[in-house]
């Protein structure tokens, strides 16, 4: 029996579970509000409130899981990307934790916690919907959050071959980007989400740009869509006031079906039958309903994780370091975090 502790600290929130081989026993997420004012991600204030949540969430997440801090075999923590003063405090809270306890460190790369997280085990196992199964390798993933968008093929736990990326914006960057222009609040994601419900996606019409292989581009999309508000807002000002939900469902959907176009078209050539989406984006309404549309057109398997997995938590981090356990794949207590 393996037990995990793990840390994530990457970016606004302070997160910590315990797994039990593979099994999430707590997952515990403190999610910084202190950024809402300024439109974004403040990193000097989400250090500082990682140093003030890091104690109590472990201490949650080990007295949620019902176990003793003797029974923890490892700590496995986030080492980056991400920024720096965040990824400090969760290395160094996992540092000493695993030092005090005579356990050992195992660092996690963000971005694969994020694609592991379909491993994540729950209890109880729902019989069907997200959770209820697991994919079997090779297959993709196309990986979408607030910092990266890439389509990743999976041959194993840790083989993971990048087919495409962004050149430029991750997509969650372009739907916060979208509202901001709309001063809609951060994060814009759900916001643009739960609007959209309302709206017509057929409404306005955004260009997608042409980019070779299964690369992506975002940064044009927002140029187009502030061009487009700035000459409807000469016009009316209240624009955005009255259309506020067909923009919304209309940006989402040129979004959305440019990530799956590329996804889509990854999965036919290299005759992969499984895809999953993965990281905060992969929350998206019209994102899972359209991953699992095109799967069932192809009688594909779609893999699309419980919300708790979508955005930054532990557990994701728990699952990649079980399987890093396994293979005794440890960190050593000098090791930095780094950034990108
Ligand atoms: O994975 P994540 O928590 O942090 C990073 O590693 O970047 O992703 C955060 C991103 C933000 O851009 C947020 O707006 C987006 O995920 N997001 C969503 C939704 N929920 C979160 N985007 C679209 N629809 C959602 N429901
Ligand atoms: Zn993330």
């Amino acid at each position: 029996m393996t037990t995990i502790l793990a840390i994530e600290s990457s970016c606004d929130d302070t997160s910590a579970a315990v797994l039990r081989d593979g099994q999430m026993l707590s997952n515990v997420i403190a999610s910084q509000k202190v950024h809402e004012q300024y439109g974004g991600v403040v990193p000097e204030l989400a250090s500082r409130a990682h140093q003030q949540n890091i104690i109590p969430v472990v201490d949650a997440a080990i007295r949620q899981a019902g176990i003793d801090k003797k029974e923890i075999d490892a700590v496995g923590f986030t080492r980056g990307p991400g920024l720096l003063g965040s990824l400090l405090v969760g290395v160094s809270f996992a540092k000493s934790f695993a030092t005090a306890l005579g356990v050992p460190l195992i660092e996690v790369n963000h971005l694969q916690a994020h694609v592991l997280s379909h491993f994540i085990r729950l209890t109880p196992q729902p019989s069907e919907g997200p959770g209820s199964r697991q994919p079997q390798f090779p297959f993709i993933c196309l990986l979408v959050s607030g910092g990266h968008t890439q389509i990743l093929l999976l041959k194993d736990h840790f083989d993971i071959e990048c087919l495409g990326t962004t050149i430029d914006d991750a997509a969650g960057e372009a739907i916060d980007k979208a509202a901001k222009i709309m001063d809609l609040g951060y994060p814009g994601g759900p916001i643009i989400d739960r609007l959209a419900k309302e709206g017509n996606p057929d409404a306005f019409h955004f260009a997608t740009p042409h980019i070779a292989g299964y690369d992506y581009s975002f940064s044009g999309i927002k140029t187009s869509f502030l061009y487009f508000l700035r000459d409807r807002l000469k016009e009316d000002p209240d624009f955005i006031e009255k259309h506020k939900a067909d923009l919304c469902a209309s940006i989402q959907k040129t979004i959305v079906s440019f990530l799956l176009k590329k996804a889509e078209r990854a999965a036919l050539d290299r005759g992969i039958r499984q895809v999953a989406i993965a990281g905060g984006v992969s929350a998206n309404s019209l994102l899972r309903s359209e991953l699992q549309r095109i799967c069932n057109k192809h009688h594909w398997q779609a893999f699309i994780p419980p919300f708790q997995f979508c955005t930054d938590n532990a557990a994701m981090v728990g699952i990649a370091a079980y399987f890093k356990y396994l293979k005794g794949d440890f960190a050593d207590i000098t090791l930095p975090p780094y950034t990108r």
